[in-house]
Parts: structure tokens; sequence; C-alpha cells
């Protein structure tokens, strides 16, 4: 086993070091920056893509806030209305038109029951369904319509890792495709993000080598009694990602919110015991959630940003950088939140490959 986990600790640690190399398998072939397009071997028929009206987001835990971030990234590239839908709650959903609807189930193993089910139901709607999934031959590759692989390579740690960053990013070629195929996105707004996209690689290292600044952070803290994550837009998926990462592996109680609903509820449970990591790049509106993080620093709350490095006014307790990424910023600044979670962790020795009560796959509704 200490072979296979490739000197590292735990597989967790191992698979989030993997995120550059993951990314380029699910990017390298795929990607013509040049031409601006993305190859992605799905067949729609001839002018179904012009035909959508909803595209539907079906997941659970982290592929959940994967399909969150795609749903964004669906209504600004491809300006079609996209929606998150937790799968055990798609039974209770209505008032859609199936006919015109691509129902998209996100699901690693593509094992888990909640997540078939609503593709299923979808299915029997008459919705045109697709599997993005990291495993050839499981179940939701052989119910959709069509599959779509994540190509992120085995994935042991119960609390997944690579897979969201690589569930986010082929996704978003999709929705860069869809935007081109409905003339929403012009080729110059393509070539920009697939430019980012391909740069994940090398941003997601340059925060991995920041490993030992974000370890000792996590050490200061680890005692603290809560920790909230904020964010907006893009950094809101990724703010309720942390959250889940360090709640799973840590059992410490986290949770994560929009920057704006701080002031709506949660401020009450701030004191200066509860930091605060708020996401503060480029596609999160940095300077808005400023502003959200200043009123938990009344409090005396640290405040840990992860920011692009361009912030003006506002002192952070501690600040992350990450390279220029564009929309995808919030992704990378994941990888801070990642590594926050398994230190904290690390440092209160859980059982980080195995979190008690929690499966890697969940076959069960
Ligand atoms: C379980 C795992 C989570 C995972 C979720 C969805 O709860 O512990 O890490 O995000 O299932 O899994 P899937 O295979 O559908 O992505």
């Amino acid at each position: 086993e200490a072979a296979q986990k490739g000197g590292y600790d735990h597989y967790m640690r191992k698979e989030i070091h993997e995120q550059p190399s993951a990314l380029r398998q699910a990017l390298g072939s795929r990607v013509d920056v040049n031409a601006g397009t993305a190859s992605l071997d799905v067949d729609f028929p001839q002018g179904y893509l012009e035909s959508i009206q909803e595209i539907q987001l079906l997941a659970m835990g982290t592929s959940y806030y994967a399909g969150r971030y795609a749903a964004t990234l669906f209504e600004s590239l491809a300006d079609v209305r996209a929606t998150p839908i937790m799968a055990s709650e798609y039974s209770y959903t209505g008032g859609r038109d199936p006919w015109r609807t691509l129902s998209i189930a996100v699901t690693q193993s593509g094992e888990t029951a909640d997540t078939l089910g609503a593709l299923r139901e979808a299915s029997a709607a008459g919705a045109r369904t697709m599997g993005v999934t990291n495993t050839l031959g499981s179940s939701v590759t052989r119910e959709a319509d069509d599959a779509l692989f994540i190509r992120a390579g085995p994935e042991i740690g119960v609390a997944a890792t690579k897979t969201f960053a690589s569930q986010v990013s082929t996704l978003a070629l999709l929705a860069i495709a869809v935007g081109r195929e409905r003339g929403a996105l012009s080729a110059a707004a393509a070539r920009e993000h697939l430019e980012d996209l391909t740069g994940l690689p090398g941003a997601i290292q340059q925060v991995l080598d920041e490993e030992d600044r974000i370890r000792e952070t996590a050490h200061e803290l680890a005692d603290s009694d809560a920790f909230f994550f904020v964010g907006r837009e893009y950094g809101y998926p990724v703010a309720l990602e942390g959250a889940l990462k360090l709640k799973e592996i840590s059992y410490d109680h986290a949770e994560g919110f929009a920057s704006g609903e701080l002031k709506h509820g949660p401020l009450a449970l701030v004191t200066p015991e509860t930091p605060v990591l708020a996401v503060l790049t480029d596609g999160a509106h940095p300077q808005e959630t400023l502003n959200n993080v200043a009123e938990v620093q009344a409090r005396g709350a640290p405040a840990i940003g992860v920011t692009s490095g361009t912030l003006e006014g506002g002192t952070l307790d501690e600040a992350f950088e990450v390279p220029d990424a564009g929309i995808f910023e919030p992704l990378v600044a994941n990888v801070y939140f990642q590594l926050f979670a398994y230190h904290i962790a690390n440092a209160k020795g859980r059982s980080i490959d195995k979190p008690r009560n929690l499966a890697k796959s969940v076959t069960v509704e």
C-alpha cells in the first residue's frame, strides 16, 4: 500500500498533488487553443444544442458543487439556463419541459444511487441524458444517452479532491462547445477561456508549492470552534466545497456561505474563534466579498483570503495568492482549501482516507 501512495502519507494528499497531471489528461488532447475549440466525442443530434432550454446538473456531495460551478459556466458562456439539483431532491422538483432539457448526471463513481435515480427520472420524462464520470463502464455510462469522461485516474481517498477539478474543467469544455454552437461565445472569448483552462496545471502547481505556508496556517487555527468559508459566483461553490472537505475529514464544524448571506444570519455565529476563509480571486467578485470579510473582522474573526493579488483596501490576517486563471481562479483557490482541510485533519490524527461514517460511493438512496 505504501508503494501505491507514492511516498505520500495518505491517498488524499497524493490525489491533491495529482491535480496538475489529472487536468492535463482531461484537457490535453481535447483542446485546440488556437482554433478556440474543444472536441469531446459526444455526438448530439443535428440542431439539438440550439434547441435546448435548460441544462440540469444532477449530483451529490462534491460532484454537486462541481455541478454548481458548471451551472454558472453554462449560463455565462453558453447563455442557457442551467440548474444544479441535489439529485436526492430531484423527484420533488417540477414545472419543466423535459423535451428541451439536457440532464447531466455528475458522478465520479458513476454509481451513486441518488444520482442514478434522478437520471432515470429525467430520462423517463423525456430529457436527453449525459453522464459525466471518472469510471469507464459504470452504471451511469450504460444508462445515459451520452458519457463524458473526466480522465482523473483512480481516486481512493473517500473525500473527493482531484475529481472536483477534473469535473469542473471537463464541464467547462462542454460549456465552451455549447456556447460556440449556440453562437453565445465568440471565438476570441473561447480561446481566452481555453488558455486559462490549459494553464490550470501550472497554476495549481504553484499553489501546491505553497503547501508549507498553508500547513502552518492550518496548524495555527486547528483548535478553532468552527470554520466559515465564503465566496461569490464561482467562489460560492468553492466555499461550499471547502467547508465540506474540512468537515468530512477533520470532523470540525464548517459551513460555506455566499458571502452576501453572512449578514442574514451566519454573522451571529462569528466570534474570534471562528476563522473565515474567503475566495477573493477573479471570478468571485473580490471587492464585494472583501466588504463582507470586513464585517467578520469587526467581530474579531481571523480572515484568511485567497486572492489574485490585486485587492485594494482591507487587510487580511493571512493572504494566499493564485496565478492568473480568469474565471477558473476559484478552482485554483480550492486547492488551498483542500490542503487546509488535510493539514487540520492530519494534525488531529484523523482517519483521512476513510473518515468515520462515510463511504466513497453511496449506492443506497
Ligand atoms: C459520497 C462521497 C463523496 C462524493 C459523493 C458523490 O458521499 O463520500 O466524496 O462526492 O458520494 O459521489 P459521486 O461518485 O457520485 O461523485
